[in-house]
């Protein structure tokens, strides 16, 4: 018998990379690749790369810089680079670092094998297209091992929005929304497979358009697995909430009271120049609507500070912003001027400014993060349990506004469901028993 290949994967950026990555190994298992946890001994390497930030695309040249050794010590070791990266700059990743031999994007995942195939030969391999196909229909069917309680599922990729900040539209492409039917499929396997819990997954998820009433119509349709306990989606612009979405997060039970809702800035102007498309006072309101039907949602959101021409008025509207909504958790950044966006072009925050605003922001968030899980304290919550804990005795799940709960319990194993009343908030996590 031959012994197998073996596969190192490294993945950078969001979910939407994670669930890729999951596919990759899938489809190049198909060519008797199993996956390593480390480069070391792998016959194939390949990072699934991000193009969000400068720093995160130069991650992926140092990264590469410390394969050099390996591949010296093993010519038929294999490099191969993914992700947004490989789309935004492949050729220049070939010239800039010959040891790559194979890079493909994001959107032509489904051609790996072929590429491995013929990278595996000597040739050096490049595919960037958009191609016509769906991808995920070409990739092989998901193998049919057990699964951990959670997953991610790929529905809608790309996006149309063109936020002068953002490359995801050139990286990704247009929006395309995968047929709800397939995306049922996939839904019931993985359900089959032990899966409880389901996060949606998509650039701008909530334009999805492959069920004819959109997010919502998949989601009462998902609604109806039986043993998929819970469901979450991001990430979701603004203007595509619709009412039906915002109803379903009053009446579909399964829907968690969580979302992740982007706003990225509080100040009117900045939101123009971001062409964000919305004001604030146009994001505030959806957020009462939101919580008129479902009064303990936890909102999560992404800001960025020091876009080009930001004055202390404008990040302070964003404070105003976040003081106005109480975030449950969020993500916030620095401008990262991105070539090819328009933003990119503009007279630029000085550098300290930036790190001054991302402090004072970020200390506010804390604060609110904190106070809202310090608020789940004496309640009830469900939660669904992941993995044992670092004591003994202990698991630990997430609850429904997705807080990480230990509890001390016998008899509890991954993937069950229960209700735990929450008794202390620590730094990270809340502390409960069992109901
Ligand atoms: N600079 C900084 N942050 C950015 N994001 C997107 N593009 C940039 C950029 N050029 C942030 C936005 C987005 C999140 C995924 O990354 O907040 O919502
Ligand atoms: Fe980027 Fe999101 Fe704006 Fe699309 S909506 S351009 S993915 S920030």
């Amino acid at each position: 018998m031959t012994q197998p290949k073996k596969l190192f994967i490294k993945t950078y950026g969001c979910q939407m990379n994670v669930y890729d990555s999951e596919r990759m190994a899938e489809a190049l298992g198909g060519q008797g690749y199993v996956e390593t946890a480390t480069p070391d001994d792998a016959d194939m390497i390949l990072l699934n790369t991000c193009h969000i930030r400068e720093k995160a695309a130069e991650k992926v040249y140092s990264e590469l810089g410390r394969y050099k050794g390996l591949k010296e010590a093993k010519p038929d070791l294999k490099i191969g680079v993914a992700g947004c990266v490989a789309q935004a700059e492949g050729r220049e990743i070939m010239r800039r670092q010959p040891l790559v031999d194979l890079v493909v994007g994001p959107q032509s995942y489904h051609r790996l094998p072929e590429l491995t195939a013929k990278a595996g030969q000597g040739a050096k391999m490049l595919d960037t297209d958009f191609p016509e196909e769906d991808k995920f229909e070409h990739l092989s069917a998901r193998p049919k091992a057990a699964r951990g309680p959670t997953a991610f599922l790929t529905v809608q990729e790309g996006c149309d929005k063109f936020c002068a900040f953002c490359v995801v539209p050139y990286t990704r492409g247009a929006e395309v929304s995968r047929p709800a039917d397939r995306v049922l499929t996939e839904a019931r396997d993985l359900v089959e497979r032990g899966v409880r819990e389901i996060t949606l997954l998509g650039q701008n998820v909530n334009a999805y358009h492959g069920h004819p009433r959109g997010l919502a119509g998949l989601i009462r349709e998902l609604a109806r697995i039986d043993g998929l306990a819970r469901i979450r989606f991001t990430t979701s612009h603004p203007n595509d909430m619709d009412e039906e979405l915002i109803a379903a997060h009053g009446d579909c039970d399964k829907l968690m009271p969580y979302l992740h809702l982007p706003v990225q800035a509080g100040s009117d102007r900045i939101l123009k120049r971001m062409n964000r498309q919305h004001t604030a006072a146009q994001y505030l309101a959806l957020i009462e609507r939101l919580r008129a039907v479902r009064p303990d949602l936890h909102l999560s959101g992404d800001f960025i500070v020091g876009f080009p021409e930001e004055t202390e008025e404008d990040f302070r509207a964003t404070l105003d912003l976040i003081g106005a909504v109480r975030y449950g958790s969020a993500f916030s950044f620095k401008y990262s001027p991105r070539p090819g966006t328009p933003a990119a072009e503009r007279a630029q925050v000085p550098e300290a400014e930036k790190d001054d605003r991302l402090q004072r922001l970020q200390a506010l968030l804390g604060q609110q993060q904190k106070a809202l899980q310090d608020a789940m304290v004496g309640r009830e919550v469900g939660v669904l349990f992941e993995k044992t804990g670092r004591m003994p005795g202990q698991m630990v799940g997430k609850s429904d506004h997705l807080h990480a709960v230990h509890v001390a319990c016998e008899g509890v194993r991954p993937g069950d469901l229960r209700q735990v009343r929450i008794v202390d908030s620590g730094p990270n996590s809340l502390k409960g028993v069992l109901a």
